[in-house]
């Protein structure tokens, strides 16, 4: 996920911001730039790769004096990691940095090159800098000139321009994409998140979205809100531990990726949705003639698998299968070379997905690679990648790296659809606007986590958990389960509803605690009969549904939804929470949890 940094003052800029960038590094990126105004030259630097890389591009680069300065870590998602694409882009006398997208640049760029203007990179941010330099052209003054530019932008940014047209100034507008400011005497910083302010500045303020204007080396500070009226919000207190800060406020990273999943959902989507039409960033040949789809993959990454493979032999119609890697890897599995082998990894170096997949590139399968890493092994290996952008996950039970991944092969799934035409114009339209209310559907109220904490205390004793569900709400189910085995150290399994009476029943007395989901969009009576069955024996209950459920001991009520997916998500984040207090009331490190690893790079 991008990042972004800025800095007006005295000290040694080229520190300021490559500090500051550092402190973003968690959110991952693909490369990094800056550009800085020493009170003499307007200078630029760019690196792919890591923030070594630039900073020892930069080694003999001082830039001592008052002047301004951005600096970018850019997460690809318009154009490739490469040099050319990363900010900031240059016009011919002014630079810009972005983080977000900008949905009409098409038009814009179009535009431009008819006023004869030429873009070297691939990304929409060079619309920013152009359209600028465009405007200041015949505008009274550069901010006429930015104002205008801002007013001709439509999508997501947070966006900071420095310019020779006013050298002593930087510009920035805040749209769906976070910017504070934080100020110092008259030493002004910049920032996508607080981390890089932390020490810097006692206090910062939060940008509303339509915010723009303008500071200089003058110690003026100059913001206006979407109406161009004067924005007066009063600076909040930052915090002054720097863990806390990349928390986000959270007492654990899990728990801010839970609350950012709806953040990192709208992300994931950005760019892929346009209109009725899915639009898959990667190259199409390989979804072409395939006859299968076999889906491999470890741990959460193979519940989203399963998930898909409903998804896929329903919208799709085409034969899926899956496989949990350690088990592919040695079975001498029968591949069918029309088939699309499908790897998801949020790490991308997990060692048996990787060898899985070599084998079946070894066997001349077509692949693709759903991972959140770029550049990692399994990136690299695959013939084609999408990325799932959740950002970087710390926490080593996975959360939003699961959501993103389920909604990319949503994503897979639909157009697959399209290219089979499996579905009517109608069906297909009501899976986009789904699609689309997912991030809202991912927004819950923190009066939900506390709901979870009080019956939480429930759930400490007992002999065992069963999570129960029926269609996707079985693999949903699973990774319930897997969530609170990680982090609670409990045992749990999950389990078809249908199930659980060909054997695990056995196990039902008042100890045994039943997790059932119950969805009203999907099987709802027969589920309702699995639960009854349990409750028949005397099994604590809880029940996740949007319709009370008479016999449940404990009941979460979630929201009606028409999609079976928006309940899918709901439940999602219920279970998520329900792990994580769990986890809590027990005293476990949550983030941390005995014998795990992020990235299991050994067999
Ligand atoms: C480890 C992690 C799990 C993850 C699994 C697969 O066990 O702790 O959270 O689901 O590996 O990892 P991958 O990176 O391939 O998704």
């Amino acid at each position: 996920m991008c990042g972004i940094v800025g800095y007006i003052g005295k000290n040694e800029k080229k520190e300021v911001i490559l500090n500051g960038l550092k402190e973003l590094e968690y959110r991952g990126y693909d490369s990094a730039g800056m550009a800085i105004y020493d009170g003499v030259e307007l200078r630029h630097f760019k690196a792919v790769g890591k923030l070594e890389n630039l900073s020892s591009k930069m080694s003999d680069f001082t830039s001592a004096g008052a002047g301004v300065a951005i600096g970018h870590t850019r997460w690809a998602t318009h154009g490739k990691p490469t040099e050319i694409n990363a900010h900031p882009h240059l016009g011919e006398y002014s630079f810009v940095i972005h983080n977000g997208i900008i949905e009409n640049y098409k038009e814009l760029k179009t535009e431009l090159e008819k006023a004869g203007v030429r873009f070297v990179s691939q990304t929409d941010t060079e619309v920013i800098v152009h359209l600028f330099e465009f405007y200041n052209k015949s505008a009274s003054s550069p901010f006429e000139a930015y104002e205008k530019t801002i007013s001709r932008l439509q999508g997501a940014y947070a966006t900071l321009l420095i310019t020779k047209a006013a050298p002593n100034v930087v510009f920035f507008a805040k749209n769906a994409a976070p910017m504070i400011i934080g100020q110092s005497g008259d030493e002004f910083y910049f920032a996508s998140s607080d981390a890089p302010l932390i020490g810097l500045c006692d206090s910062a303020i939060y940008l509303d979205d339509g915010c723009y204007g303008f500071a200089d080396t003058s110690g003026n500070l100059k913001i206006f809100d979407s109406d161009k009226k004067p924005f007066n919000k009063a600076p909040t207190a930052l915090s002054k531990d720097k863990g806390y800060a990349q928390k986000g406020g959270y007492r654990f990273f899990m728990e801010k990726e839970i609350y950012e999943q709806s953040a990192v959902a709208s992300e994931c989507l950005m760019g892929r949705i346009s209109g009725d039409e899915v639009c898959l960033d990667i190259d199409e040949s390989v979804l072409e003639s395939r006859d299968e789809v076999v889906l491999c993959a470890c741990g959460t990454s193979y519940h989203a698998a399963l998930t898909a493979s409903y998804l896929l032999e329903r919208l799709a119609k085409i034969r899926t299968k899956v496989e949990i890697a350690s088990e592919f890897r040695y079975k001498s599995p029968f591949l069918n070379k029309n088939a699309l082998f499908v790897v998801i990894s949020q790490s991308g170096e997990t060692a048996d997905t990787l060898e899985a997949l070599k084998i079946a590139k070894n066997a001349g399968l077509k692949s693709l690679a759903i991972c959140n890493v770029d550049n990692s092994s399994i990136v690299r290996l695959a013939d084609a990648v999408l990325l799932t952008r959740a950002g970087i996950e710390k926490g080593v039970a996975s959360t939003k790296a699961f959501a993103t991944q389920v909604l990319v092969l949503w994503l897979l799934a639909l157009r697959l659809a399209k290219m089979r035409n499996t579905l009517s114009p109608s069906e297909f339209s009501s899976e986009t606007e789904a699609l689309r209310g997912i991030p809202a559907v991912l927004n819950f109220a923190p009066a939900l986590q506390e709901r979870i904490y009080r019956i939480c205390k429930h759930y400490l004793h007992g002999h065992g958990f069963f999570f129960i569900g029926r269609d996707i709400f079985y693999p949903l189910a699973l990774e319930g389960a897997l969530k609170l085995k990680e982090i609670s150290y409990l045992h749990a399994e999950g389990y078809p509803s249908g199930e659980m009476k060909h054997g695990p029943i056995a196990l039902a007395d008042s100890g045994l605690y039943t997790i059932a989901l119950l969805p009203s969009t999907c099987l709802y009576d027969k589920a309702i009969s699995n639960a009854q069955e349990l409750a028949a024996r005397d099994a604590f209950i809880t029940a996740i549904s949007p319709e009370p459920f008479e016999l449940a001991d404990d009941y979460i009520a979630t929201s009606k939804h028409s999609h079976m997916m928006s309940e899918f998500f709901e439940m999602m984040v219920v279970l998520q929470l329900l792990a994580l207090e769990i986890s809590v009331r027990l005293g476990n490190d949550v983030d941390m949890p005995r014998n795990l690893a992020k990235s299991v790079t050994v067999e």
